[in-house]
């Protein structure tokens, strides 16, 4: 869940460079930053907290920096346990992003051979075992023997992790990946590696996207690449990437999310308009298909969970659902028949990876709808499908969800041999998201926030393909804001959860003009029976509401403006404590360790 960035090259103005690098991966984690850089020696900076306005002017000049963004794995969250982290010498500094589960019996050695360990990381374990391998070494030269060390010790590790570690005497970099993500940028003169790709198109569009079990020795003007595990030489051969450098900053906007929730309405007609070829594909193979799975994690789960109630509507379809997690234990019963359409935004959730990995050892085909070009989840699926909602900076997903649902829908039609239908459906749907957009919406959303926010519990109903949207703002609300929210079936309520219903508790209930609207209705009464506050996201109000906020009927596409109403009550929920959405608590972007 690491940023990681790594330059060397003919530039003096290395620690910029990594330092403009980290800012643009900090919602993949942001306990602490660290950047290490060589200058005769190397020195580094390291610091607790986000980035912020900090600067790396205090350190030298160099060709030559690595720099790391923290999510905390093992060691709290404290500057010694900040990367990049040095071994005895200070020969060598490494930055890491994964977790070495085996870390504990290779520090017990290298404490009896007088390594002193100053943090509570396994990364720094990492870094001592490399200079105890290297120290032992006996190749032809020191670059030679650097790169052995590192991939020894890259072979002792038990788990899935991207390592960098930069050496002083060679002036080299080895690199190597087993999981966690790992891109390589080739400039002229100069080299990037990055966990994530977007981070190196301002310097370069050659990018190289390491496999597992690689790994790399880079100068400034050579890159070569070997099998980590028989350390012979590879063919290293460049992607020339034709992303556009899309303009990733705030623009208007006070926070990402509210940026992206507001970019929605253009997404949704870009995939209307835009995705006409990729639907008909990947219907068909849908169709061809003997038992499909739709397999995320989070906000892409309950992306899963609406789309099988949008396929059974629309086109009588039965899919499967599975969350990432529990996926890898449902594997057994696949064939080469089954297909699996793994959601994600960031491509690189491991727990959707993995069970990725498990399915296609089955023969499954593996699909994917994923909003990231180029990751783990892309490269390993026979046949994906770009969302193109453009970078998600946020940590707190909105416009890749809606695009889900968007392509869900029309994937739908499609099989219904109703395409036409479902684009005017959804047409419909971007009226009706601009209503929900709109200043006097936002201002009875906010002052229902107002009420809201002293709250410890906010309970959240739905039925039918409105229970996902209850589980999805449910999300959003907690990871927003911090405040307890439960979404659950409507239907769910007397079977224990009304019990938790008492005076003023907020129960929000979506009810959209569908077969569900009058058992939700009813559900509703229970909860006002027991004192129950109750907002109502619906066509229409009734006086059972407390609160009404409207969503007119737009039919199965309802979900998507729905959906954005519990992205505001999250954002602002936040904003009325003022917490910073785009990088909440304890929280990353993409969860790439298990
Ligand atoms: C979304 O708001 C959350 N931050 C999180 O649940 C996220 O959806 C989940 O980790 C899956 O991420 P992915 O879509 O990148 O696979």
């Amino acid at each position: 869940m690491c940023g990681i960035f790594g330059y060397i090259g003919k530039s003096n103005k290395a620690s910029e460079i990594v330092f403009n690098g980290l800012k643009t991966l900090e919602y993949r984690g942001y306990d602490s930053w660290g950047i290490a850089t060589l200058k005769s020696k190397i020195t580094v900076k390291k610091r607790v907290g986000k980035i912020g306005n900090a600067n790396v002017d205090d350190l030298p000049k160099s060709n030559f920096a690595l720099g790391h963004t923290r999510w905390a794995t093992h060691g709290g969250v404290t500057e010694v346990n900040a990367h990049p982290h040095l071994d005895c010498s200070g020969q060598f500094a490494i930055i890491h992003n994964g977790i070495i589960e085996n870390y504990d019996e290779i520090k017990e050695e290298l404490l009896k051979k007088k390594h002193k360990i100053v943090s509570d990381t396994d990364t720094e374990v990492a870094v001592h075992l490399i200079e105890e391998i290297y120290r032992k070494s006996t190749g032809k030269s020191k670059k030679e023997n650097f790169l052995e060390a590192t991939r020894k010790a890259f072979n002792r590790f038990v788990g899935l992790n991207a390592i960098i570690v930069m050496d002083a005497e060679t002036s080299t970099y080895v690199a190597a990946k087993n999981g966690s993500p790992l891109a390589i940028g080739k400039g002229s003169n100069e080299n990037f590696l990055a966990s994530d790709a977007h981070a190196l198109i301002p310097y370069t569009k050659n990018i190289y996207f390491m496999e597992d079990g690689e790994i790399i020795s880079v100068t400034p003007e050579n890159i070569s690449i070997f099998d980590a595990l028989t350390g012979r030489k590879k063919t290293l051969k460049f992607n020339k990437l034709t992303w556009k450098q899309t303009a990733i900053d705030k623009g208007k906007y006070p926070h990402f999310m509210l940026k992206e929730i507001f970019d929605q309405p253009k997404v949704i007609e870009n995939i209307i308009n835009d995705s006409k070829f990729q639907i008909i594909n990947f219907s068909d193979i849908i169709k061809n298909s003997y038992g499909t799975y739709l397999v995320g994690c989070g906000t892409a789960a309950y992306a899963c969970l609406a789309g099988t109630y949008i396929f059974s509507k629309i086109s009588g379809r039965h899919l499967n659902f599975s969350v990432g997690s529990e996926f890898g234990y449902l594997v057994d019963f696949l064939t080469p028949k089954s297909l699996v359409i793994a959601l994600s935004q960031s491509g690189e959730t491991i727990d959707v990876i993995d069970s990725v990995k498990k399915a296609k050892v089955k023969g499954a085909q593996i699909t994917s709808l994923v909003n990231s070009l180029g990751s783990t989840l892309y490269r390993l699926s026979d046949k994906k499908l770009l969302l193109n909602a453009g970078v998600e900076r946020a940590v707190v997903s909105t416009k890749a969800f809606t695009a889900k649902l968007t392509v869900l829908i029309l994937l739908a039609y499609q099989l219904a041999g109703k395409i036409s239908e479902g684009k005017s459906i959804l047409r419909e749907c971007l009226k009706v998201l601009k209503e929900v957009l709109c200043r006097d919406n936002l201002n009875r959303i906010r002052k229902l926030v107002k009420t809201l926010v002293s709250q410890k519990h906010i309970y959240i109903i739905g039925r039918g393909v409105s229970y996902p949207i209850a589980l999805e703002a449910a999300l959003k609300i907690k990871e927003a804001s911090y405040i307890h929210a439960e979404g659950f079936a409507a239907g769910e309520l007397k079977h224990g959860v009304i019990a938790l219903i008492e005076k003023n508790i907020p129960c929000i209930a979506f009810l959209p003009n569908d077969e569900t609207y009058g058992a939700t209705l009813a559900g509703c009464m229970e909860m006002k029976a027991r004192g129950g506050y109750i907002i109502g996201i619906s066509h229409k109000n009734h006086e059972v509401f407390d609160y009404y906020l409207p969503v007119y009927d737009v039919g199965i596409a309802s979900i998507i403006p729905s959906a954005v109403v519990g992205q505001l009550l999250g954002y602002y929920l936040a904003i009325e404590q003022g917490l910073d959405p785009d990088k909440p608590r304890n929280l990353a972007k993409s969860v790439t360790v298990r």
